[in-house]
């Protein structure tokens, strides 16, 4: 058996952070993978992170089994959170998955069983690890234009256009904020005209949301997902806490799944249950756990608010001075982009030969794409990253 394996493709993100790690340079610049930094270059345990840990472990008595759609405290509260006023109970299953990416892989494992000729619609580009996925599944799969080059903002007519070619069950997977890898992101006018062309089409929409919080705020960076529940009958919701509690190795993430009807609610549930059984039986634990800690306590939940809103201005401070070094050197507005565009994430513009000269002259990487982590930077090192892109031509 053993004699058949080749070599699996690399995962350019996670490529990029092993290169990283083996540059010696001790000036290097780390902008690849999505991992939030404070100004020290460090990932912060959240405040209420740590103190939920301790009441967790001070009041925990066993580790006996969860449910197999995990503590349905964490659902309630998580589900809450981002879906907010569109929650609608008595259509909403829940399951607590290993992270944000166990909830995806969940739901297109749900859409590949019950509408096995659905061809799931990607935006051009999205995160590599959607299409690796569905690959992995022998799923079909479609790319929807979504980025212009030129403007760096949304090509919202090469997006309508492409998905006015949707058939009537088709997926179509959007990102409910923060667009990674582009930065660049739907208006609220531009969420409903989108809602309107998947009822014309009969599209079910799934969304992929990962970076609640790091965009406008929380309810903010909720909006486009609520919409769709609200106007929708069918959702599919891939929700993580890897970077709004900083959680990333806790593996913590829910899918949810908006049913048409009350009826159908239990039936998803028991789907999303068996689903869990058939991969890994009983998802993770203790991220849900900390997460509906801080949730369920006013005070843990302020705090946690107030440290996540200090994070998100921080990220808009180093793209305003990131956008303001640039104007500077190169006396034009091209890179007022860069103030524009919420998240971790933008694509800077720069061609893979451009990306290459950044890393070997002054050891910044970001990846081939020329997306680059906002949160690697900091007050110091935006200089010489705008100073290393006008030296490469970008
Ligand atoms: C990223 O896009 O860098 C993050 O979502 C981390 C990952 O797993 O790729």
């Amino acid at each position: 058996m053993l004699e058949n394996l080749t070599p699996q493709p690399p995962d350019k993100i996670l490529q990029l952070m092993q290169a990283f790690r083996e540059d010696p340079r001790e000036n290097k610049i780390d902008l690849g993978v999505g991992v939030y930094r404070n100004a020290e270059g460090v990932t912060p345990v959240m405040r209420a992170v740590k103190e939920a840990e301790r009441r967790v472990w001070e009041s925990q008595e066993t580790k006996a089994y969860t449910g197999l759609a995990g503590d349905p405290a964490y659902g309630e509260a998580l589900s809450k959170l981002v879906l907010g006023p569109a929650r609608d109970e008595a259509r909403l299953a829940a399951a607590a998955t290993p992270g944000g990416t166990g909830a995806i892989r969940q739901a297109f494992e749900l859409i590949r069983s019950l509408s096995p000729d659905a061809t799931v619609w990607l935006s051009a580009p999205t995160w590599p690890n959607h299409p690796s996925i569905l690959r992995h599944l022998g799923m079909k799969m479609a790319q929807y234009r979504y980025f212009d080059e030129a403007s760096r903002d949304v090509d919202f007519a090469g997006m309508t256009e492409d998905l006015s070619r949707v058939k009537a069950g088709d997926v179509v997977l959007l990102h409910g904020c923060c667009h990674n890898p582009t930065g660049a992101n739907l208006t609220a006018d531009q969420w409903k005209e989108i809602i309107a062309l998947m009822m014309e089409r009969g599209a079910v929409p799934m969304i992929d949301i990962a970076y609640q919080g790091f965009g406008d705020g929380l309810e903010e960076d909720a909006l486009g997902t609520r919409l769709v529940c609200e106007n929708m009958p069918e959702v599919l919701i891939a929700a993580s806490c890897s970077k709004n509690f900083g959680i990333y190795r806790e593996r913590t993430g829910l899918l949810m799944v908006q049913a048409q009807s009350s009826r159908e609610k239990p039936l998803a549930q028991g789907m999303l249950n068996h689903l869990n059984r058939q991969n890994y039986s009983f998802p993770p634990d203790h991220g849900a756990r900390i997460v509906s800690t801080i949730l369920d306590d006013e005070a843990l939940r302020g705090d946690w608010q107030a440290e996540l809103e200090g994070m998100r201005e921080g990220m808009l401070a180093i793209r305003q001075q990131l956008a303001d070094e640039l104007r500077q050197r190169t006396n034009s507005d091209r890179f007022d982009f860069l103030a524009r565009h919420r998240g971790m994430f933008s694509r800077i513009g720069a061609t893979p030969e451009q990306v290459a000269k950044m890393r070997e002259s002054h050891g910044i990487y970001m990846v081939g794409d020329s997306r680059m982590n906002i949160a690697g930077l900091n007050a110091k090192t935006v200089p010489i990253l705008a100073e290393a892109i006008v030296e490469a031509g970008v």
